[in-house]
């Protein structure tokens, strides 16, 4: 997909990687981004740097009624969506004993967010011949977060996701990309949101910018790859992984073993 003249919504789109998509994608030629955040200044803040082409809606992506009216007011007052960017998520840093209430608000941020943008567009979609789902998960999706363990089933649950929409609907015209960066430089990063485990093995495997994720985004989307890999490298992460699972996990423990010493 061109991003030329279509409209598209980006969730978590105040700042970080989603801020760098509707960036781009304004830049690209888009007729319609509308941003998506929990804070309604911050919102209307990222419109206006990004200028006439942007709308600005508040909402809580875990909620189904506030991703209705996203998309509604998008449709009502821009037009019909062609590419729906499920990318808001959080991390927590926190292994098993993270609360029941916080696995639960990974689990609805994180993965029901998608499906719930997924159930609600994706008739709509079929209807008018097709559309495009950006959902962003992480390289954690296909491999794990080393201290996170919310954060690790989560984006897993994500990927899982993706595939099965692709599978599902990818002949009735849906495309679907999953977006699986490693670090990328943002508040999640680096404002308190993980803690010195995860931080570091973040940082030991190169940290990157949330403009190149964009620029892998506009290259996957051309292309309508289905795995958009900023960090090339997670790929033979992942065929090894497959390949020897046991060998794969010695190897994360010596991982979490050099970062937890050093
Ligand atoms: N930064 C990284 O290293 C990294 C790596 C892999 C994947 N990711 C994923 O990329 C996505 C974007 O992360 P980022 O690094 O830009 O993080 P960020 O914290 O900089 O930005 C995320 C944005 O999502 C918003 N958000 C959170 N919960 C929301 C909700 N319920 N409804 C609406 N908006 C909500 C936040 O307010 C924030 O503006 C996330 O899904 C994250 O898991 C990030």
């Amino acid at each position: 997909m061109e991003l030329r003249g279509r409209i598209a919504v980006v969730t978590g789109a105040a700042r970080g990687i989603g801020y760098a998509l509707a960036e781009r994608f304004v830049a690209e030629g888009a007729a319609g981004v509308t941003v998506v955040d929990l804070n309604p200044a911050d919102c209307r803040a990222a419109a206006e740097r990004l200028g006439p082409a942007a709308l600005d809606i508040a909402a809580d992506v875990s909620d189904e009624g506030d991703l209705a009216t996203v998309i509604e007011r998008t449709e009502a007052e821009v037009g019909p969506i062609d590419l729906f960017a499920s990318n808001a998520g959080i991390g927590v840093a926190q292994g098993i004993e993270a609360a029941d209430e916080t696995w639960d608000r990974m689990w609805h941020v994180n993965v029901m967010a998608h499906v719930k943008a997924a159930r609600l567009l994706v008739p709509r979609m079929i209807e008018r011949g097709g559309g495009y789902l950006l959902n962003t998960a992480s390289a954690a999706g296909l491999l794990a977060q080393i201290g996170d363990a919310p954060y690790s089933v989560t984006k897993h649950g994500a990927v899982a996701l993706a595939e099965w929409l692709a599978i599902t609907y990818g002949d009735q015209g849906i495309k679907v990309s999953c977006l699986c960066p490693q670090g990328v430089n943002t508040d999640m990063l680096t404002g308190g949101g993980s803690d010195e485990l995860s931080l570091e093995t973040v940082r030991a495997q190169g940290v990157i910018e949330p403009e190149d994720v964009a620029d892998a985004v506009i290259a996957g989307l051309a292309d309508e790859r289905f795995l958009i890999l900023p960090h090339p490298e997670v790929a033979t992460y992942a065929q090894r992984r497959a390949g020897d699972p046991d060998r794969w996990l010695a190897g994360m423990r010596r991982l979490q073993a050099r970062i937890g010493s050093s």
